[in-house]
C-alpha cells in the first residue's frame, strides 16, 4: 500500500517525505541521493557552499539517480562588515574554549561571512533542481518567477501565519511550516523568533486555515505516527531532519549520531551563540555556559565564522562540548538505519497508523 498526496506527486515522489536540507555536513551527497532514490525528496543544505561545489555535488547525485532532489539556501541579508575593534567582547567570550582545545586565539570575523547569494541563486538556475527552498528569509519576485519558468518548484520556511501569508503573496509554490520542535535554525524572519516557537501541531492548523498554498510540516516528526499526524492536520508532506542524521549516508560527525541515539529525554535548547541566530541543538557545555552568561556575540552569520575553527576542531576530535549538535525535540526517537530502510519503515508505520485510526471509527 502506498501513501500519496497531490504535492508529493507534483514533486515526483512516491512517498510524502522530505529529507530536510541540513547545512553543515548531514546533507551529504550520499544522503541526498539515497533519499531521492528511495522515493522521498533528498535535499541539499547549500547555505555555506560555493556555486561551483553546488554544481559538482548536484551532478554527482544526478549520476546516481534520475529521481528529483531539492536544494536549500539561506536568504537572510548579510550584516555590514564589523570593525575588528568592536569584535573584542565576542572574541573574549570564546577565547577560553579555543585555549582549552589547544587552538590559536580566535581571530576577528572578516566579511564576506558567507558565499555570494546572487551567485548561489544563479547556480540554482543552472542546476535546475526539482525543488528549491529558502530559509531565514523570503526571496524577490523576479527570482521566484524565473525559477518557476524553469520548472523549479519554489518553497520557503514559515514559523508563523504572517510568514506563510507573505510567501503566498510573493508567489511561492508551497511552504514549510516549521514548528518550534524543529532542530537547526529557526526560519523566522518577520517576527521575533522567540515569539514564533509555536509547536508543529498548532502551527500547521493555523497556517492551513490562513493560506491556500500546500503545506509541508516540519519539527519533531521522527516516525510514521508523526507523519500520519501531520497529514491529518492538513499538511501534504512531512519534512524530517533529525531522523536522518544517524543514517550511515549522513555526513554528521559520528559523535553527533551516537549522542542522538543515546538520548532518552528532550535535552535540546535554543541558542544564538554558535551562529548569531537562534537554532535548536542538544545542550552541551558551550550552549549551557554561553547562554547562561548571555555572552556577547556577533550578528548572523559572522558569529558562525568566529566560532568556526572551534566547532571544526571539537567535532574532529569527537569532543561534543564545543560544536553545534543540531537536533529537534523528538531526538530520542532516532534510529540508526540506512536512508532507504528508514524511508520504507516510515511509510509502513504511517500507513499502519492511519489504518489503526480507521479501526477506531464505528457506525453507531
Ligand atoms: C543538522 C540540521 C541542519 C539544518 N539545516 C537546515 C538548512 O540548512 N536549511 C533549512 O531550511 N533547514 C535546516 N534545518 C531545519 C530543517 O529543515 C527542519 O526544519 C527540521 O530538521 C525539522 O525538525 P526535526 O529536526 O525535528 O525533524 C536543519 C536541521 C538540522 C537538524
Amino acid at each position: 500500500m502506498n501513501l500519496s498526496t497531490p504535492l508529493a506527486v507534483s514533486f515526483g515522489l512516491s512517498t510524502p517525505i522530505i529529507q530536510a536540507p541540513m547545512v553543515g555536513g548531514p546533507s551529504s551527497r550520499e544522503l541526498v541521493a539515497a533519499c531521492s532514490a528511495a522515493g522521498a525528496l533528498g535535499s541539499f543544505g547549500f547555505a555555506y557552499t560555493q556555486p561551483e561545489e553546488m554544481k559538482k555535488q548536484s551532478a554527482w547525485v544526478r549520476a546516481k539517480t534520475d529521481r528529483p532532489f531539492g536544494i536549500n539556501l539561506f536568504t537572510s541579508p548579510q550584516p555590514a562588515p564589523i570593525a575588528a575593534g568592536s569584535q573584542r567582547g565576542a572574541l573574549d567570550a570564546v577565547a577560553g574554549y579555543y585555549r582549552e582545545l589547544g587552538l590559536p586565539a580566535p581571530e576577528p570575523a572578516n566579511a564576506p561571512y558567507a558565499p555570494d547569494l546572487e551567485e548561489q541563486l544563479d547556480a540554482i538556475a543552472g542546476i535546475r533542481p526539482r525543488v528549491f527552498t529558502v530559509h531565514l528569509n523570503d526571496l524577490n519576485q523576479e527570482r521566484i518567477k524565473a525559477f518557476k519558468a524553469l520548472d523549479i518548484l519554489v518553497g520557503g520556511s514559515a514559523t508563523c501565519v504572517a510568514e506563510a501569508r507573505r510567501l503566498e503573496s510573493l508567489g511561492f509554490d508551497f511552504f514549510i511550516a516549521q514548528g518550534g520542535e524543529a532542530g537547526g535554525h529557526r526560519g523566522s524572519y518577520l517576527r521575533d523568533p522567540y515569539e514564533s516557537l509555536t509547536g508543529t501541531l498548532a502551527l500547521v492548523r493555523l497556517v492551513v486555515r490562513a493560506v491556500k498554498l500546500p503545506v509541508v510540516a516540519a519539527g519533531g516528526i521522527m516516525d510514521g505516527a508523526g507523519i500520519a499526524a501531520v497529514l491529518a492536520l492538513g499538511a501534504q508532506i512531512a519534512q524530517l531532519g533529525t531522523a536522518f542524521i544517524p543514517c550511515p549516508e549522513s555526513g554528521a560527525p559520528q559523535i553527533h549520531k551516537d549522542l542522538l541515539l543515546q538520548e532518552t529525554e528532550d535535552n535540546t535548547r535554543l541558542t544564538e551563540k554558535f551562529t548569531g541566530k537562534p537554532a535548536r541543538g542538544l545542550a552541551n557545555r558551550f550552549i549551557r555556559e554561553m547562554n547562561a552568561g548571555n555572552a556577547p556575540q556577533l550578528a548572523f552569520p559572522a558569529q558562525g565564522v568566529l566560532t568556526g575553527k572551534l566547532r571544526q576542531a571539537s567535532s574532529k576530535v569527537g569532543n561534543p562540548d564545543f560544536f553545534n549538535l543540531w537536533a529537534g525535540q523528538a531526538a530520542p526517537l532516532s534510529r540508526a538505519l540506512p536512508a532507504a530502510e528508514l524511508i520504507a519503515k516510515l511509510e509502513t508505520e504511517a500507513v499502519e497508523s492511519i489504518q489503526k485510526l480507521k479501526g477506531m471509527v464505528h457506525e453507531t
